[in-house]
């Protein structure tokens, strides 16, 4: 399923590396925030490589919605009570300079993306934390006002309203921003080791190294995914659905995503914890809610997003351990992917160039708060219930009963699998212990594919690697029901 993005534009293809380098810098994955950065270190003077391991925006870059904003949904309440003014103030100033400076280049550089400023709202039904929010965000310093009459058909109070934010096409914007910066697609970071990065297509020698790898890949040093789980939602992109100006996101409950592009207006939505699937299918209900909000439209698009989630609310960026001084890291963007890649690329460009940031304490990968621990807790939790099941659970589907188009944890003569019957009837019969950390997988009837609950890897029906943190793909074999 191929997002709006994806249909509408074509990137260029890029060599893969074939030989030893040497450079400044080295970038590890080509995503918004990874070319953001390595665009950022090459404007500063500072020799810059990008490896991607497929090609550049063809992680979640191309499955996000594009708001450019620092309206984040409703925090501002929250991370005043929870951080204190002085760090709520700056991780809300740092977002805001991302959405200046999104302008600023796409002023000075010309790319044709699609780029509109509009203003970002989040609704609720409650009045009494939209008050709240409000009047919090006038104390962080944004213009804000409270709405009370929206343009989208939700059941709400009013919203507070971000004035200045906008939104784009991000693959436009990377095809063309990547233009004149080295890239080398198809290749696969193997191993890193201090200055030294071992690839399928040759060695880097790097005198700083940033993993810009939406979830990074080593287990350690760093543990992060001890800190940080991942999320999918689903985006529907409506015809027939009239059109909206604004940008929308929903707090409770009934938490939509809207925005416009062209004739397509985008609802997002049904979002849960990878691995946790749940009856019914998330596309189907966000298309009945679809049709209930906007009778008369139809689907012209639908894709799925993967976001990773920090235990405090607020992204890693920086220095990667501190016995690694020159890895750096951005990663754990929440559903804020376009604003967080821009706040990566500016604090780690003034870090590698020794130059003072303002921001760069409240996203510091070091920074560690009492609040983060419970959330630990619960997501070690979550990884434990996920590595025991693969030995205690006790399935109840059987390959005979299983549909065709689906899959299922079953028994076998070998013992516990997962099986996909195809529509011919074929199954394919795979290894359901993640590679990562050694989990059970489970069967994901939205995606058909197999997603594992404790750090969010993701793997095909026939096996191969969706998404990370798992850096190889699983064992698949084909069997005749
Ligand atoms: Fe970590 Fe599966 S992603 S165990």
């Amino acid at each position: 399923m191929e997002s709006i993005w994806s249909q509408t534009c074509e990137l260029t293809k890029r060599p893969a590396l074939s030989k030893d380098i040497e450079v400044d810098v080295a970038v590890i994955g080509g995503g918004m925030a990874g070319i953001l950065t390595a665009w950022q270190l090459e404007r500063a003077g500072v020799r810059t490589v990008v490896l991607e391991a497929d090609k550049i925006g063809g992680g979640q870059t191309k499955n996000t919605t594009a708001k450019i904003t620092s309206q984040h949904g409703m925090f501002c309440h929250t991370f005043l009570a929870k951080k204190g003014e002085e760090t709520a103030r700056k991780y809300v100033q740092a977002n805001q300079q991302a959405v200046e400076e999104y302008k600023r280049i796409i002023q000075e550089t010309k790319i044709d993306c699609n780029f509109e400023e509009t203003d970002a709202f989040v609704y609720s039904k409650d009045e009494g934390k939209l008050m709240q929010e409000a009047e919090a965000a006038k104390r962080l310093g944004i213009d804000v006002s409270l709405e009370r009459h929206l343009e989208i058909p939700v059941d709400c109070t009013g919203a507070v309203r971000f004035f200045g934010q906008a939104q784009f096409h991000p693959l436009k914007f990377i095809c063309e921003l990547a233009n004149g910066l080295q890239i080398y697609e198809d290749t696969v970071v193997t191993e890193v080791e201090d200055h030294l990065i071992r690839t399928s297509g040759g060695n880097v020698l790097a005198a700083q190294i940033v993993f810009a790898v939406h979830y990074p890949f080593l287990k350690f040093p760093g543990m992060y995914f001890a800190r940080m789980h991942q999320e999918r939602s689903y985006v529907l992109a409506l015809e027939g659905a009239g059109k909206i100006h604004g940008m929308y996101i929903g707090d409770g409950e009934e938490k939509f995503s809207f925005r416009q592009y062209g004739d397509w207006l985008l609802l997002g939505g049904e979002g849960h914890r990878t691995g946790e699937n749940r009856e019914g299918g998330c596309y189907m209900r966000l298309k009945e809610t679809a049709a209930k909000l906007y009778p008369g439209s139809h689907v012209a698009a639908a894709w799925s997003a993967q976001d990773c989630i920090t235990s405090d609310g607020i992204p890693f960026i920086g220095i990667y351990t501190s016995d690694r001084p020159n890895w750096y890291v951005a990663t754990g963007f929440q559903k804020w992917g376009m604003s967080s890649s821009m706040v990566s690329a500016l604090i780690l460009k003034d870090l590698i160039c020794n130059r003072e940031n303002p921001f760069a304490d409240v996203f510091s990968p070091s920074r560690f708060s009492a609040e983060e621990i419970p959330h630990i807790v619960k997501d070690g939790k979550k990884a434990v219930a996920g590595l025991t099941r693969r030995f205690f659970q006790i399935p109840d589907e059987t390959i005979s009963s299983l549909e065709r188009g689906q899959g299922a944890v079953v028994t076998t003569s070998e013992g516990k699998v997962g099986v996909y019957k195809t529509e011919e009837g074929e199954i394919r019969q795979v290894d359901i212990v993640c590679p990562h950390m050694g989990c059970q997988l489970s069967w994901n009837p939205d995606e058909q594919s197999w997603d594992c609950p404790c750090h969010g890897s993701r793997f095909d029906v026939e096996g191969n690697l969706l998404d990370d943190p798992a850096q190889e793909g699983i064992q698949c074999s084909g069997i005749q029901e």
